[in-house]
């Protein structure tokens, strides 16, 4: 059952999910549109689909996709008046979402977990490879760990996945893979894989992260994966059925990763990348050095 390495174009990116985590701001915005700065993080997440070299993006989406429809449309009105102003710094950031990449949408319906929203990309992509992008990662794009896993499925052919360590108290919030040792630079051969383990039973220290290449078996195994935890129909889940028939590589990452999917890691995300910024980066830093300062001077700080 092994694939044909083919060149990769397609990047799936399912956004339909209900962000309860975030609510009430996503009550009626996909939480890939809350802002990292000041891009919605979805921005970041099509940026880095196209510096791997994916041009084509299907976005599968919800009861909410309008904003984000509109993100990644002209906005003639705007466009106009930062025009007639001759801000050409705001028009080319205006611009920049439109001119990205050809953006596909296809609705989900009901969300019906990660590995249904997969399964609405079936038509679109056909029986190619593709990537997934998961909007809650949001990788550095100085450790392109993308364009790696394109090169590894193009070479082995099969399904890639993303691993990061994780330490044992936090690897029951993941997908764990069990591996065996696959090459150099990081490869690994996934045997089985187990969505959100029991405490204690992970085969592993290894999490999947939210960026896959999958071989187009995925659907055919998709169509007959049952509900699984939380009653959702699991990507987890048919991933392990090709993962026992020895088609899932994995490649561990230890680059830069940041984590939008929870309130308190995506305010470290921000604050983060706020640190980092030419523009904005010297005055933050400064104000937020003034303000740990100031915390940990006041009395209701540990340890003040
Ligand atoms: P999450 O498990 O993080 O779910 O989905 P969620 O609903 O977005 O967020 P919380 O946990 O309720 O806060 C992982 C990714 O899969 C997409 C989500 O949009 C997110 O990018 N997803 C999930 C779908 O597109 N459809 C689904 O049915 C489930």
């Amino acid at each position: 059952m092994q694939t044909n390495p083919t060149r990769l174009n397609k990047a799936v990116i399912p956004v339909a999910g209900l962000g309860t985590r975030f609510l009430p701001a996503t009550k009626s915005t996909p939480k890939e549109m809350l802002p990292v700065v000041d891009k919605p993080a979805i921005q970041y997440v099509v940026e880095e689909a196209v510096s791997a070299g994916l041009l084509d993006v299907l976005m599968v989406t919800g009861r909410n996709k309008r904003p984000l429809e509109d993100h990644f449309d002209r906005n003639y009105e705007l466009e106009d008046m930062l025009l007639r102003k001759g801000d050409t710094e705001r028009l080319a950031q205006v611009c920049a979402s439109t001119d990205l990449a050809d953006v596909h949408y296809v609705r989900q319906g009901d969300p019906r977990g990660l590995g249904h929203a997969v399964l609405c990309a079936a038509s679109h992509v056909g029986d190619e490879p593709f990537a997934v992008l998961l909007g809650d990662d949001l990788i550095d794009p100085r450790d392109p760990l993308l364009a790696r896993m394109v090169e590894v499925q193009a070479r082995y052919g099969g399904s890639v996945v993303a691993l990061i360590e994780v330490p044992a108290d936090r690897i029951h919030l993941y997908g764990c893979a069990d591996v065996r040792p696959a090459g150099p630079d990081g490869l690994v051969r996934v045997v089985d894989l187990v969505e959100k383990p029991d405490p204690g039973t992970a085969p592993s220290g290894y999490a999947v992260i939210g960026r896959y290449v999958l071989a187009p078996e995925i659907f055919g195994v998709l169509q007959r994966t049952a509900p699984g935890r939380g009653g959702e129909i699991q990507l987890t889940d048919a991933l392990r059925e090709l993962a026992r028939c020895g088609e899932v590589r994995g490649v561990v990452f230890e680059g830069r990763r940041y984590d939008t999917g929870d309130r308190a890691e995506y305010l470290r995300t921000t604050v983060r990348l706020a640190c980092e910024r030419t523009d904005l980066g010297e005055d933050f830093r400064s104000w937020l050095r003034e303000f740990v300062e100031s915390e940990l001077r006041s009395p209701q700080s540990v340890g003040g």
